[in-house]
């Protein structure tokens, strides 16, 4: 499966954000296929280090082939990014100069079959880290029609997902929904070469239901900016609007804490400044990038550096 490759998303821009140095230590916390670590690593010779982080097993053994030229550089930890300043500690690591989460899943992921998250026929699994938590199926067994109705709506947009709720439960417990392919079967929706499938959506809910990865995002941004040394830069790349949310709302809420009511002569909150977003904006892929690899379209980018303890906001 090794040909699947990953091409890292938006790669120079993230490099430009982050400034991987020589004698620096960078977190990819979602290694995948090792592409944005890989350029990390020749950013940052001869001795830059790469703390590299991932859920999925398979991704870790994947990567550490790819990154075997660095190994003298690189630790590999497999774990998820919420825990990041627990799995840091765990290898020694205080604090790192650069942090990337690349979001959701990878290429190699999605294209094998086996995984459970495509259309072609697979097992009724998503998980990114097949050994831990339950698998699709599992949680399909004892889910409630308006819970998953409520995760199509929120995470996947889906209309009609009361219905198609209805209609996923029934065929799952009369046996009938045997594999992936057969979930994407009950979508309505004219299916057309060229277009996107109308089970994508569908698909994307149930895979972030599966992982949690709202969740997942939610606890590592609250830990911010703990895993950062001072002047240490972190970079997000989202591929859903809900998540890209969480993560501008987080870094707009970490820039300008205090909550005075405006007007006030001095801060009375005490609330302190600790990041400074270096995008106000999301960063988009250009259109090369775009032609170039579909999948980036949806990317948005965002950047913060953490910046000297204990700046109070300045009123
Ligand atoms: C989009 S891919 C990253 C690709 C990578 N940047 C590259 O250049 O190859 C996302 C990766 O993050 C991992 N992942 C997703 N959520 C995670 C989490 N909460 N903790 C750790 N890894 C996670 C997935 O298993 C997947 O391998």
């Amino acid at each position: 499966m090794e040909a699947l490759a990953h091409q890292p998303v938006m790669a120079d821009q993230v490099m430009e954000l982050m400034q991987p140095k020589a004698g620096g230590a960078y977190v990819d916390c979602t290694l995948g296929a090792g592409g944005h670590a890989q350029r990390m690593l020749e950013l940052s010779a001869p001795d830059g280090r790469l703390l590299g982080v991932d859920r999925d097993p398979a991704a870790l053994a994947m990567a550490a082939r790819r990154l075997a030229p660095f190994s003298d550089r690189c630790t590999f930890v497999h774990g998820r990014f919420s825990d990041l300043p627990r799995l840091m500690e765990q290898v020694g690591w205080q604090q790192a100069d650069g942090v990337l989460a690349d979001l959701g899943v990878s290429s190699m992921q999605f294209d094998q079959a086996e995984r459970g998250f495509s259309f072609q026929a697979g097992p009724l699994d998503m998980r990114m880290d097949s050994s831990a938590g339950p698998s699709l199926a599992e949680l399909l067994d004892t889910m409630a029609e308006k819970e998953l109705a409520l995760a199509l709506r929120r995470f996947g947009e889906v209309r009609g997902a009361k219905k198609l709720a209805h209609r996923i439960l029934e065929a799952h417990r009369g046996g009938a929904l045997t594999d992936t392919a057969e979930l994407a079967k009950l979508v309505p929706g004219l299916r057309r070469p060229g277009k996107t499938h109308p089970a994508t959506q569908v698909f994307m809910a149930l895979r972030i239901l599966v992982n949690q990865e709202l969740d997942e995002l939610e606890s590592m941004l609250r830990r911010l900016p703990e895993p950062l040394a001072v002047g240490g830069r972190v970079v997000f790349i989202a591929f859903h609007s809900l998540e890209d949310r969480l993560v501008k709302r987080r870094l707009v809420d970490l820039e300008g804490p205090c909550i005075c009511p405006p007007g006030l002569p001095t801060c009375g909150c005490n609330r302190k400044i600790s990041m400074r977003r270096l995008t106000k904006r999301a960063v988009m892929p250009d259109e090369d990038e775009i032609r170039s690899n579909p999948r980036s379209r949806s990317a948005r980018l965002r950047a913060a550096e953490r910046v000297a303890e204990e700046i109070s906001d300045g009123r």
